[in-house]
């Protein structure tokens, strides 16, 4: 007795252990046929034939304007969406073999309610409103006409355009305030204030005297380029007008060495009034 008891457990445990196997297909791209796993279609294909007990199943790929999203058991693919123009809609993405096409409204239009069954027509904001787009609901914005807050303004009718900021003059002088159907008005620039010039002035005489100074270092302080510097110097005052005086400059034994008067005379000419 004990053996049959015995043999009638372990069948029933096989029978389990096929029953719980069979149950546990993947849910998403298989079933459970036969007592086996048997496979569904996979995305952009339809199920031409079901498994049997020897064979798989048979998929066939989405035709033309087709398509199917998800693994299926399906006879056929969906057909896509199609963007009617008469409704106010144009294709914002095209169908795929796994996607149905997406429509949107045409430039200018926007749902009528949250399923976009129809598109309508923006309402036409005039000067000094701009367009405004408000969440009526979950998912669902539509354009209206706002008055342009201080600060912004629009200068047209339109059924797109939100106000646009004032212009920021900056450097520019503003000749006239700026309202919400006006921009506000900039001038053309203000003339260099006196301060600025003076400034401008004493910041190229520092440059020129740096530069001077550095070709002082660099070619050495002696008596034959002091001569030199001075005979250019000279020259820039004459040519200036401002000064008619001769510059005069004595050695250490006190000595005259040039005048203002000498420089049309090279320095090699002024090289022999020097000591030796
Ligand atoms: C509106 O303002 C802009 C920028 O100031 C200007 O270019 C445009 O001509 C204006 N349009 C009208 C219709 O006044």
């Amino acid at each position: 007795m004990a053996p049959r008891v015995l043999f009638c457990y372990i069948v029933f445990l096989l029978q389990c252990c096929q029953a719980m196997t069979s149950s546990s297909c993947d849910p998403i791209s298989q079933y459970p046929k036969f007592g086996k796993c048997c496979d569904k279609c996979p995305p952009g294909t339809y199920m031409s034939s079901e498994c049997a007990e020897r064979n798989t199943s048979g998929c066939q790929p989405c035709g033309p304007d087709r398509y199917q999203s998800e693994w299926n058991m399906l006879e056929h693919c969906h057909l896509h969406k199609t963007c009617s123009n008469n409704g106010g809609f144009v294709v914002e993405k095209a169908g795929t073999s796994t996607s149905n096409t997406i429509c949107q409204c045409q430039f200018g239009k926007h749902c009528v309610n949250k399923d976009c069954e129809i598109c309508e027509e923006n309402t036409v904001c005039i000067p000094g409103y701009g367009v405004v787009y408000k969440e009526e609901a979950e998912n669902f914005i539509i354009p209206i006409c706002e008055k342009c807050e201080a600060g912004y303004y629009s200068n047209v009718s339109s059924n797109l355009e939100a106000c646009r900021k004032w212009s920021n003059c900056g450097l520019l002088k503003m000749i006239a305030d700026g309202t919400t159907t006006k921009d506000v008005e900039c001038g053309t620039p203000e003339p260099l204030s006196k301060v600025g010039l003076v400034v401008g002035i004493v910041f190229l005489s520092g440059v020129l005297l740096l530069i001077l100074l550095t070709f002082f270092i660099h070619s050495g302080y002696n008596q034959e380029n002091r001569t030199k510097v001075r005979n250019m110097f000279t020259r820039l005052m004459r040519c200036t007008g401002k000064i008619q005086m001769p510059i005069q400059e004595l050695t250490e034994n006190g000595r005259i060495l040039a005048t203002a008067g000498d420089e049309d005379k090279s320095p090699e000419v002024m090289t022999e009034l020097m000591p030796v």
